[in-house]
């Protein structure tokens, strides 16, 4: 049986020993409330729909951190899950991190542009897919949108334009790389569907937080994560007004995401 009180945090909870062995990812995740609450919004709008059944597909699931609670509030329903992502390691840990769920649960090594639906899905997640570049999110979109029952529903979820985590990678990423251009936001993708006739809105605007932690090698993960490179491969002057960033906000970054959605 699932414990019901089991959340995203009993995935990460974090002991110093085991820094060594954590991502990068899984030190951020230990810290903020971003998952808990993608996943507890996601319950209440699925479990708003009429089937008790609902056959659920999460494109680009990573580690299943999402899923994981998502699938833990969604009680009430009869769900079947499969999640589907190119990286072998992701899929491992989503295994792992979803094995006291009680929903049907099927993990595919695949990527979105090989992947055959078997079948067509009630809901359909794709969240934080920033691997899709800047013409193949309609495109994508579009595909998704027949994958959809009648009366399915899509949630394609982005990072606002307002953001800590973009501000801070617009000021270092900028300095640090000649053709940097900032990631693609909800706004983007919003006007990008608008002008190939796609309809997809925006229902909710989702703000949480992120603590970065005093420990000094937490926080380097942490923020190898966000730069994806480490801190030690930036100008020393760099690092320190990374530290000035971080320590001018609290230690606390706002983030926030936009949940949009399509029908099909
Ligand atoms: C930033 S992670 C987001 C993970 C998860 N959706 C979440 O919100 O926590 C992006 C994921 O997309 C996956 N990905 C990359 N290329 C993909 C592709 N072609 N098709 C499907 N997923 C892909 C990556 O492996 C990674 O797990």
């Amino acid at each position: 049986m699932p414990d019901p009180q089991r959340d995203i945090k009993d995935l990460y909870v974090y002991e110093p020993n085991q820094l060594e062995n954590s991502s990068p990812f899984e030190v951020f995740l230990a810290h903020t409330d971003e998952k808990e609450q993608l996943g507890k919004l996601l319950v209440d709008r699925i479990s708003q729909l009429p089937s008790t059944e609902i056959a659920l597909l999460d494109v680009g699931c990573g580690d299943g951190s999402l899923a994981a609670s998502l699938l833990a509030g969604l009680t009430e329903k009869d769900t079947s899950y499969t999640g589907i992502d190119p990286v072998q390691f992701n899929i491992d840990k989503a295994a792992a991190n979803l094995q006291h769920t009680h929903s049907e649960i099927q993990l595919r090594t695949v990527g979105f542009e090989d992947f055959q639906a078997p079948t067509k899905y009630d809901v359909i997640i794709a969240s934080n897919l920033y691997h899709l570049g800047e013409h193949e999110v309609v495109d994508f979109i579009h595909r998704l949108q027949t994958m959809l029952l009648s009366t399915g529903v899509g949630y394609f979820i982005y990072r606002d334009d307002q953001d800590d985590i973009l501000t801070m990678r617009q000021q270092f990423e900028s300095r640090l790389y000649e053709d940097f251009r900032l990631p693609r936001t909800a706004r983007m993708v919003i006007n990008a569907c608008l002008s190939n006739d796609i309809t997809i809105d925006n229902i909710s605007r989702l703000e949480a937080s992120i603590h970065i932690p005093d420990d000094k090698k937490l926080k380097a993960k942490i923020l190898e994560f966000i730069f994806n490179r480490t801190l030690d491969s930036m100008p020393e002057t760099m690092q320190s007004d990374i530290d000035h960033f971080v320590t001018a906000r609290k230690n606390t970054f706002t983030t926030a995401q936009k949940i949009l959605q399509f029908k099909p």
